[in-house]
This record gives C-alpha cells, sequence and structure tokens, in this order.
C-alpha cells in the first residue's frame, strides 16, 4: 500500500507578517514552509517544489508572481492571500488570474476559511479519491499533422463543457510544444523526472504531482522538459507509472505522443483508454496511418480503441474524409476543419482557439463536438453547463 501523500506547502509572507499565525493553524495539513523573504523560502525549501503556496499579495499579484517566479517555482495550487480591500477589487481579481492564482484567502486569514482553502487545493493536487480517470492518447505516424495542436484544444474544450478534472501530459519529450501553444512558462517539468528510482512508488507520486501546471481555464498541464536531454532518462516502465499515477488524479488525461515508435510511446499507447489516430486526407498521412494501424493490430489493442480522426480537412481537398477512412477501411470518427490563419495566430500568442468557451469559428466548433462526442464514448454522459465563472474558485469567500 502506498504511504499517505504528504503535501510540501509554502506560505510566503510579506514585510507586514500576515501570514505568520499561519503554520500552527495548518498542523496536519501536510509540510509546512513558512517564509518571511525570497532568502528564507530558498533555504527552505532547499530545491525541492512545494505542492501548495499561499503568497501574501499586498504589494499585488503580479508581485507575488514574480517574487514565485524569483524562485523558480510554479507550484501546483496557489493561492493569493490578500486584504479585504484587495478581495473585492475587480481589478485585484482579474490581477490574480492572470498571475495563475487558482484561489483567493482574505488575509489576515480566519482559520475556517484557510482550511477551506486549503483542503480545496489538496484536492486538485491529489485529485478524486480513487478515481480512475480515462486516458486518451493522441498520435500520429506523421509529423506536423496536428497532433499537439489538437490534444491542447480538446482539453480545453472538455474543460469548457463542464464536471471534469482535465490533465495534459505532454510526453513528446524532445519536441514537446504543448506548454508553449498554452503560453506556460513551467518551471517544474518532467526533466529529470527519470533520476527517480522507477520503483519508489511515493516519491515518483510526490515528484509528479509537484511537477503539474495550472493553465487558467483549469486545466492541467504536465509539461515535456525544456531542455532535451532532462527526459532522456524517463524510460518506457517510468511512463507506465506517470500515466497510472496521473489516471488516479485526472478525470481525463489527454497525451501528447511523439511520432517516433519506440518502446516509451508504446508504454503510452499500451496504458491509454482510447487512441485518437490523427491524420490528414492526403496520401503520405494515409500512408502513415495505414502503418500505424498495423502496428496497433500487432499490438492486438481492440479496434475500438482506435478513433480515426481527419484534421485539416478542407472542402477543396482531393480527398474527402469519408474516401479517405474507406481506404484505410475503418470509419472516420471525427474530421476538423482547416483554418489556416486562425491556428497560426493562436500558435503565436499561446492562445489556442478553444480557451474561449464561446470560441467560433470552424476549428474550435469542429473541436467541441469531437469533445461532446469523446465524452459520450467515454462514458462521461453529456456536457455539463458550467455555471458563471466565478473567475478563481472561491472569488467571494469571506474571512469571517
Ligand atoms: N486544423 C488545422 N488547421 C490549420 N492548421 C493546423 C490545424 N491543425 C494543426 N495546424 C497547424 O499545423 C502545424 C503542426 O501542428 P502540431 O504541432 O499540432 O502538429 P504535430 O502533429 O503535433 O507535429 P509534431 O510532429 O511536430 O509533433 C501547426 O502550425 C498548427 O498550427
Ligand atoms: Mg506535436
Amino acid at each position: 500500500m502506498s504511504a499517505a501523500f504528504t503535501a510540501l506547502v509554502l506560505i510566503l509572507d510579506d514585510a507586514q507578517g500576515n501570514l505568520k499565525a499561519v503554520p500552527p493553524m495548518l498542523e496536519g495539513k501536510g509540510k509546512v514552509v513558512y517564509a518571511g523573504s525570497l532568502d528564507d523560502a530558498r533555504g527552505a525549501l532547499d530545491g525541492q517544489t512545494p505542492h501548495i503556496a499561499l503568497v501574501a499579495c499586498a504589494a499585488g499579484p503580479a508581485e507575488a508572481e514574480g517574487r514565485l517566479a524569483d524562485l523558480g517555482l510554479t507550484p501546483g495550487w496557489m493561492i493569493a492571500g490578500a486584504t479585504s480591500s484587495q478581495a473585492g477589487d475587480p481589478e485585484f481579481l482579474r490581477g490574480a488570474m492572470q498571475a495563475r492564482f487558482n484561489d483567493i484567502l482574505t488575509i489576515p486569514p480566519e482559520a475556517g476559511a484557510l482550511h477551506e482553502a486549503f483542503d480545496n487545493g489538496l484536492r486538485h493536487i491529489q485529485g478524486p479519491e480513487g478515481a480512475k480517470g480515462k486516458v486518451v492518447a493522441l498520435y500520429s505516424g506523421k509529423g506536423g499533422t496536428g497532433v499537439s495542436t489538437l490534444a491542447v484544444n480538446l482539453a480545453l474544450a472538455l474543460n469548457h463543457q463542464g464536471g471534469l478534472r482535465v490533465g495534459v501530459l505532454d510526453l513528446d519529450l524532445q519536441c514537446g510544444v504543448v506548454a508553449s501553444l498554452m503560453n506556460l512558462q513551467p518551471t517544474q517539468t518532467l526533466g529529470k523526472l527519470g533520476d527517480v528510482p522507477v520503483d519508489d512508488a511515493n516519491a515518483l507520486r510526490d515528484e509528479l504531482l509537484s511537477r503539474i501546471t495550472n493553465h487558467e481555464s483549469g486545466v492541467r498541464v504536465i509539461a515535456s522538459p525544456p531542455i532535451l536531454h532532462d527526459g532522456l532518462n524517463i524510460t518506457a516502465e517510468m511512463v507506465g507509472r506517470i500515466i497510472k499515477i496521473l489516471r488516479d488524479r485526472f478525470d481525463l488525461l489527454l497525451v501528447d505522443t511523439p511520432k517516433w515508435v519506440g518502446d516509451r510511446l508504446v508504454a503510452a499507447l499500451d496504458e491509454s483508454d482510447q487512441i485518437l489516430l490523427v491524420t490528414e486526407p492526403l496520401i503520405p498521412s494515409l500512408a502513415k496511418a495505414r502503418e500505424s494501424l498495423r502496428l496497433f493490430s500487432r499490438f492486438e489493442y481492440p479496434q475500438e480503441k482506435v478513433a480515426l480522426v481527419f484534421n485539416r480537412v478542407s472542402k477543396e481537398s482531393e480527398l474527402q474524409p469519408e474516401e479517405a477512412a474507406q481506404a484505410l477501411s475503418r470509419p472516420a470518427y471525427f474530421a476538423v476543419p482547416e483554418e489556416h490563419a486562425r491556428l497560426i495566430e493562436a500558435a503565436n500568442r499561446g492562445i489556442p482557439p478553444t480557451t474561449d468557451p464561446a470560441a467560433k469559428g470552424p476549428f474550435a466548433k469542429a473541436v467541441a463536438g469531437l469533445a461532446e462526442k469523446m465524452r459520450a464514448d467515454l462514458g462521461f454522459g453529456a456536457p455539463k453547463p458550467q455555471p458563471k465563472k466565478r473567475g478563481l474558485l472561491s472569488f467571494g469567500r469571506k474571512a469571517s
């Protein structure tokens, strides 16, 4: 049996000492590190990444985010400590969201509100208890087909449709672009995770959970290492374990995979409930898709595990998806249209078209349709209408 998860919690205070009373109030909630300055925090953390950080934001959320950046930290769950006047100021709330805070707590905090904020953070870090989420890998044997673009946009669309905790795992360890497509600059990634002994289940779990980055939408990202060789020692066995750990933390985990066939890819595909085989209605792409299908049948994956998704479909295409699917002797699961300029702009800005829940345009609409179909087929049921966005999760939580 694995040991209970112990969260590492950073309390980063300001000169006023608004958070001084917090550590004793959090007894039993995890390993709490209190720091009045960046130097204190560096010394106390000793290179570890906190799972949760409560940061005093009297000088504004951007300044607080800057302090975390100086420490090289993007904790899995960030709580902004706000004075009561700040907590009621829409400008502050907007700033806190932009600075990627997940929650706001009025400071100095009252015990009930503090516990609620921490329990909420813990639930998000650990995921639904005992829930076995679904894993969907997106793959293409041909590069540049739109696998990463679809992974990111699908994650956002599924998240907007509500009721699911959605994660994206970027397993393209050498050429990962998920973080960049979402305008994230994570400091904690899969890099050097391979240094953790693969058979130390608790160490691997705790390390992995400290490497999850929040997107402002609520989608959580496990990013590939920015330094190429930092991902090299992640073995196939570890990939399998990483996915198993994350499966317990998300309702739905989307895995962006590299095109290279290797044992890490096979481990990821083996561990997935569904594979979206992404292709284009173009002869070279179809040839690669055919090879992939042959490979999957050699792995004895059931036919229903593999869904054929056509991307970059256009009316002008010589080949249309139905015809192309016939050539592969498989039904087309979904077709996503080409929307050239929109996707270029999205990639350059790090704002995927589906970032906006009301996104219009053929690409975003199709991805929302694909997300709905996947939900139904994976047994998640229809989208749940989202409550009106409350900004951060607990805006309005009162200190007393
Ligand atoms: N439906 C679409 N319409 C227009 N452009 C698209 C579409 N889907 C993807 N693209 C563009 O295609 C290019 C490749 O996309 P992406 O990086 O997602 O592909 P990939 O399969 O992950 O590639 P890689 O092999 O490098 O991992 C990007 O410039 C992206 O903006
Ligand atoms: Mg890619």
